[in-house]
C-alpha cells in the first residue's frame, strides 16, 4: 500500500514535540516524516496478501482461513497445536496464564518488555541470561542473541527446577539489537532443558530473520534452505509465542503453537476467555488468510535478503561516519549506542530518549528509545533499572521505505553527531505509569 509522507519544518516539530511531552509515542502520524518507531504491524502487504484478504472465511467456528493458517504454521514450524491471538503479547498472556505462577523465575535472552511485563505482572521474575558479549557494541560476535548456558545453570542452582516453568529463547533477540541466536546455542539450551525437564518456548516474532543469519553466518548451514533451517530451529522448542506483526508481515495478529496437547487444552480455556473462540482468537478470517500468505513470503531467502540488506545499508552509512552502532548489524533495526554518541548527557536524564528527541527535531524521523525508560523501575525497590546499553533503535518497516529514505535518516543522524558536544542535558519525568512506563511517560526538558 502506498502511503503519504508528511514533510514539516523544525519549528513545527518543536511545537509538536513539546505538546507530545517529549514522548514520541504521543506524536500523530502526520507529524512524522519517516517512521522508524517499530517494524511491528507497519509492513506493506503484497498483492497476494491483499487478494487472500478477500477470501477470508468469517465463520465464528471452523473457519477455513484458520485451517489454512494452521496448515502453513504446522508445515513451517512443525507444531501441531495452534491457537490464534490478536497479537504477540496476547499469546504471552494466554500461555503464561497456564505456565507462570507467583515466585517463578523465567530465564531467557533479554526478554522483550511485554514478555517481562507479563512475567512480573504474575509476581514472577525474568532472568536475563544473554551472553556478556551482547552488551559490548564494539565487539564482533555473530550471534549476540545467544544464551549463556552457565548463567542458566546458575539460575537452576539458586532457584531449582520447581520454580522454573520454562526457558524463553527470543529469536531474533530484539532487546540486544535484533541479534540472532545460533543453531548451536539453541541445541545447547535444548540439552540443558532436557537434563532438567524444563520446556523451551521460543518468542518467535522474527524467526525468519534469525534463520537468514544462521544461513549466512553459521558454519554448515550455507547450503540449507531458509525453510529447512526454520524447521530445525523449531524442532528444538516445545512451543512458541508469535507476534505475526513482524515476520508474518500483517498489520495485526499473533498465535501460540505447541507440541503438547495437554498444554494446548489448558491454554484453550484462557484463549476463549481473553481472545476469542479457538478458530479465530481475536483475528478476523481475512487477517488469518493474509497471515498464512505472509508467513510463506517471509520465509524466502529473496525477501529476507532484500530486507536485511536494506537495514545493513543504513548501518554502513552510520558506521562510515563514525557513529557508534551495535555490531554486527541485526535483522530489523540499527541500534545506535546512545551513551557513546552523547557522552555528556547523564544517564539519569535518559540518554537514548534525548537522542530520539534530537533526531525528531532535526529531521522528522521517529526512532525509539531502548534504554532506561523502557527498562522501567525495579518492581520491589522502585529504583530506576539502568540497562547495560542505552540504545536508539532505528527500526525499518518491511517493504515500505527506499534507499533514498535511508540516506535521509543517515544524514540527519550525522548532522547531530557533528554537534554532539553541545548536547549536555536531557529530560526528567513529570508522569509515569507503574509498569511499562515508556509508552505513556511525560517528560520535561532539563536546561
Ligand atoms: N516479542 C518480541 C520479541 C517483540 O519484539 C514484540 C513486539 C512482542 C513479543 C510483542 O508482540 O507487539 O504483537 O504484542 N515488539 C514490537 C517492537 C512492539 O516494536 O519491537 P506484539
Amino acid at each position: 500500500m502506498v502511503e503519504p509522507m508528511y514533510p514539516s519544518t523544525r519549528s513545527d516539530r518543536e511545537v509538536w514535540l513539546k505538546e507530545a511531552r517529549y514522548n514520541l509515542f504521543n506524536l500523530l502520524s502526520p507529524q512524522v516524516f519517516i517512521d522508524l518507531l517499530t517494524d511491528s504491524g507497519t509492513g506493506a502487504m503484497s498483492q497476494e496478501q491483499w487478494s487472500a484478504l478477500m477470501s477470508g472465511d468469517e465463520s465464528y467456528a471452523g473457519s477455513q482461513s484458520f485451517d489454512r493458517m494452521k496448515e502453513v504454521i504446522t508445515s513451517l514450524c512443525g507444531f501441531p497445536y495452534i491457537l490464534p491471538t490478536h497479537q504477540g503479547r496476547a499469546a504471552e498472556n494466554v500461555l503464561f496464564s497456564v505456565m507462570v505462577k507467583e515466585g517463578h523465575v523465567v530465564p531467557g535472552n533479554a526478554h522483550f518488555d511485554t514478555t517481562k511485563g507479563h512475567i512480573e505482572f504474575r509476581k514472577a521474575s525474568a532472568f536475563d541470561c544473554t551472553i556478556d558479549e551482547a552488551s559490548d557494541t564494539t565487539l564482533y560476535h555473530p550471534f549476540k542473541g545467544n544464551l549463556d548456558i552457565s548463567k542458566l545453570e546458575n539460575v537452576m542452582d539458586v532457584y531449582g527446577k520447581e520454580r522454573i516453568p520454562m526457558i524463553i529463547v527470543t529469536v531474533t533477540c530484539n532487546s540486544t539489537g535484533g541479534q540472532p541466536v545460533s543453531m548451536e546455542n539453541m541445541k545447547a539450551v535444548r540439552k540443558f532443558a532436557d537434563r532438567h525437564g524444563i520446556p523451551v518456548i521460543f518468542d518467535a516474532a522474527r524467526f525468519a530473520e534469525n534463520a537468514y543469519f544462521i544461513k549466512t553466518r553459521e558454519k554448515g548451514y550455507e547450503e540449507r534452505s531458509i525453510r529447512e533451517i526454520i524447521r530445525e530451529m523449531f524442532s528444538l522448542a516445545d512451543g512458541m509465542t508469535m507476534s505475526s506483526k513482524k515476520d508474518g508481515i500483517v498489520n495485526m495478529g499473533g498465535f501460540i503453537a505447541l507440541n503438547s496437547q495437554a498444554l494446548y487444552r489448558e491454554a484453550t480455556t484462557f484463549n476463549i476467555m481473553f481472545e476469542g473462540y479457538i478458530t479465530y482468537g481475536g483475528m478476523s478470517g481475512r487477517d488469518m488468510a493474509a497471515l498464512a500468505q505472509g508467513l510463506k513470503e517471509a520465509s524466502t531467502f529473496g525477501f529476507l535478503e532484500s530486507r536485511i540488506k536494506q537495514v545493513h545499508y543504513l548501518g554502513e552509512l552510520l558506521k562510515e561516519a563514525g557513529i557508534p552502532v551495535q555490531e554486527p548489524f541485526g535483522g530489523h533495526a540499527i541500534f545506535v549506542d546512545a551513551t557513546r554518541f552523547l557522552p555528556h548527557v547523564p544517564r539519569e536524564e535518559f540518554i537514548a530518549q534525548t537522542l530520539a528527541a534530537e533526531l525528531y527535531l532535526e529531521s522528522g524521523v521517529r526512532a525509539v528509545e531502548i534504554g532506561t525508560l523502557l527498562a522501567d523501575r525495579d518492581p520491589e525497590t522502585r529504583e530506576n533499572r539502568y540497562p547495560r546499553l542505552e540504545l536508539l533503535r532505528l527500526t525499518i518497516p518491511r517493504r515500505v521505505y527506499t534507499r533514498n529514505h535511508m540516506d535521509y535518516v543517515a544524514a540527519a543522524l550525522i548532522n547531530i553527531y557533528h554537534r554532539r558536544e553541545k548536547i549536555t542535558s536531557g529530560y526528567k519525568i513529570r508522569y509515569e505509569a507503574p509498569i511499562m512506563r515508556h509508552f505513556t511517560v511525560e517528560l520535561e526538558r532539563i536546561g
